[in-house]
Order: structure tokens, then C-alpha cells, then sequence
């Protein structure tokens, strides 16, 4: 359905402007799931619109010939009743619309059924496996491998290979979530308990929007996150940049502000390899100046936005975890030193 991408696109682009990223719409589907899904949509639409069409003409030959022999009726000539001829072929014309009813409905569920069967597909015995864990409000994505040293973790920011099967294992620590990337597959529940799965089979290389899709909270609207769809090189080189422990501080101004990091309350919510810093409430940060958001796709990961969000998260996300932090501006420039050199 191209024209629909150039006229949303069109519609859209103001809207984007900057952003780098694809439309977020399952109808522009850039995935295998997606794609079945898209079909299954395009189906429902031109059979609905075809039934709607061929309702409304019905309903206007009704009117029209409702007038017309109106208009004929006269104290001469009053309305007769319609012989028994035309009663039987009223009722054998609804008699075959209901059963053409019960057709249309039969091959919308043979569709429903095929689409299902794709989405749920098992693609491979052997594909790229990361484990998707919902929290209040925000994403942690941990890239599974059989060598524990090898395990990635990262937050809010998704990297997949195009054209490579990769299974999503989703769970949740505080309350039900639900997984949807738009352009990638549909909506896919995460339950705290109750481990569940999905997979995603991304078909072109772009920078897409996802977004929970359960109401979880006030902070539901602000539980985003990004997904990198790249070439296998690229996003092996990001998987073992990703493995190697945090950068070392190394002008004086990043020496004292990991100290600010690792004597304020910041480490105890947030973990930065290689440091004693170990909290899980919040999002690890080995890797954070690589990441393009703050607060889960809440604010771009520039300097200042990093320093407001620092000293009152609260005022950009009411209810978040993180509490608000009393440090000089002093303080401040040097954890944000620190911060921006963890690549
Ligand atoms: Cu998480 Cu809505």
C-alpha cells in the first residue's frame, strides 16, 4: 500500500520534522509480522468498505422508490399491498444475504486465523533471544547468551539485525505492560509472573517509535522507546561495544563526577559496570551517552535536558521513581561530564 505511506507521509511530516525516525503506523508495515497484520487490515477494509457501499445503495433505491410511488398514490388509485410473488422474493433476497453474511464472516476468520499463525510462528530453533522486562516506566532489554560474560543489558534503546529472526521473551516486575512496535509486529502483553513471547522479524534497516500499549500508571504515555534496525555488522559491532565494561573517567572534571555518582543517591537506583555502583530500580547506565532518550523516549539525551532531568525529575515526569537531587551547580557539571563520557 505505497500510496498510503506518500499520503500519511505527507500528512505526517510536519508533525516529524527531525525526528529521524519512520512514521509509527502498522499500516506501514517494515517487518514480516507487521506485514501479515497490514494484509489483514487491507482485507477488513475493502470487504467492509464493499459491504458499506452495496448497504447505502440499497438503502437509497429504497428511498427513491418509496417517493416515486408515493408521489403515483391518488384517492383513485391508493396503495395496494405488494402480492405474495414479491413477498417470496423479498425473502428469498434476505434469506441469501444472510447467508453471504455468514461467508463474508467465514473468510474474515479464515484471514484472522492465517495472520495469527504468522505472528505466532516459531522462525527458528536457533534465533537472537532478548529478554524484554516492563518496569513503572521504562524498558530494559537484556540480549541472552549462553555465556553469561556475553549477556547485554541496556535500556529504553532496542537494536535488531534486518532480516534476522529474534525472539522477544517478555515479563514485568510491577504491573501488566504491553509491547508494541507499530511498524515491526502487533501488541504483545507483558504480565508480572506469567512470562510470555513474541517475535519480530524486521524487513528494512531505520530508527522506528514503540511505545507501551496497556495503561500502567500515570507515566503510561512516557514509557517509549527506540528500535535501531540495522545491518548484521553494525549491530554485532553495537552488541560487543555493549559487553565491554564502562569507560574510565579521564579528565579531572569526569574523576569527580563519578565520585558525585557514586556518593549521592544515584548508585543506589543505578548500575554502571565496573564501578560499585550495582542498583536495579532504574535503568543501568554503562552505556548511557549512547542512548538518544532520557526517561524512556521522555526527553532527547542532551546536556541540558540531562541536568533538569537530574536535579527535579519529578517536574518532567510527575510520579517517576527517581527523586529529586539537591547538588551545587559545581556537582552537576561534573556528573554531567562523567555521564556524557559513558559511550
Ligand atoms: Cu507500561 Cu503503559
Amino acid at each position: 500500500m505505497r500510496w498510503y505511506r506518500t499520503a500519511s507521509i505527507l500528512i505526517a511530516a510536519p508533525l516529524l520534522a527531525g525526528c529521524g525516525t519512520q512514521l509509527q503506523s502498522s499500516l506501514d508495515p517494515d517487518g514480516a509480522q507487521a506485514g501479515s497484520i497490514g494484509h489483514l487490515w487491507w482485507m477488513y477494509f475493502w470487504v467492509m468498505t464493499g459491504i458499506y457501499v452495496v448497504v447505502v445503495i440499497f438503502a437509497l433505491v429504497a428511498v427513491l422508490r418509496r417517493k416515486s410511488s408515493e408521489s403515483h398514490v391518488t384517492p383513485e388509485r391508493p396503495e395496494v399491498a405488494p402480492p405474495q410473488q414479491q413477498t417470496r422474493r423479498t425473502n428469498g433476497l434476505v434469506g441469501g444475504l444472510v447467508g453471504l453474511t455468514a461467508i463474508i464472516l467465514f473468510v474474515l476468520l479464515i484471514g484472522d486465523f492465517l495472520a495469527g499463525r504468522t505472528i505466532d510462528a516459531d522462525l527458528d530453533p536457533h534465533p537472537i533471544v532478548v529478554q524484554v522486562i516492563g518496569h513503572q516506566w521504562w524498558w530494559e532489554f537484556i540480549y541472552q547468551d549462553q555465556q553469561p560474560s556475553r549477556i547485554v543489558s541496556t535500556a529504553n534503546e532496542l537494536h535488531l539485525p534486518v532480516n534476522r529472526p529474534i525472539r522477544i521473551e517478555l515479563d514485568s516486575r510491577d504491573v501488566i505492560h504491553s509491547f508494541w512496535i507499530p511498524n515491526l509486529n502487533g501488541k504483545k502483553d507483558l504480565i508480572p509472573g506469567h512470562p510470555t513471547t513474541t517475535w519480530l522479524q524486521p524487513t528494512s534497516e531505520g530508527t522506528y517509535w514503540a511505545q507501551c500499549a496497556e495503561y500502567c500508571g500515570a507515566q503510561h504515555a512516557h514509557m517509549r522507546f527506540t528500535v535501531t534496525v540495522e545491518s548484521q555488522d553494525k549491530f554485532d559491532a553495537w552488541l560487543e561495544a555493549g559487553r565491554q565494561p564502562a569507560q574510565q573517567p579521564k579528565t579531572e572534571s569526569e574523576k569527580r563526577g563519578k565520585q558525585v555518582f557514586l556518593t549521592r543517591q544515584c548508585s543506589m537506583c543505578h548500575a554502571i559496570d565496573g564501578t560499585p555502583a550495582g542498583g536495579r530500580v532504574g535503568p543501568g547506565l554503562t552505556h548511557f551517552a549512547s542512548r538518544p532518550t532520557i526517561g524512556a523516549g521522555t526527553l532527547p539525551n542532551t546536556r541540558g535536558d540531562l541536568g533538569g532531568w537530574i536535579i527535579d525529575p519529578q517536574h518532567v515526569k510527575p510520579g517517576v521513581r527517581m527523586p529529586q537531587n539537591t547538588l551545587s551547580s559545581d556537582e552537576l557539571q561534573d556528573l554531567l561530564d562523567y555521564l556524557e563520557s559513558l559511550q
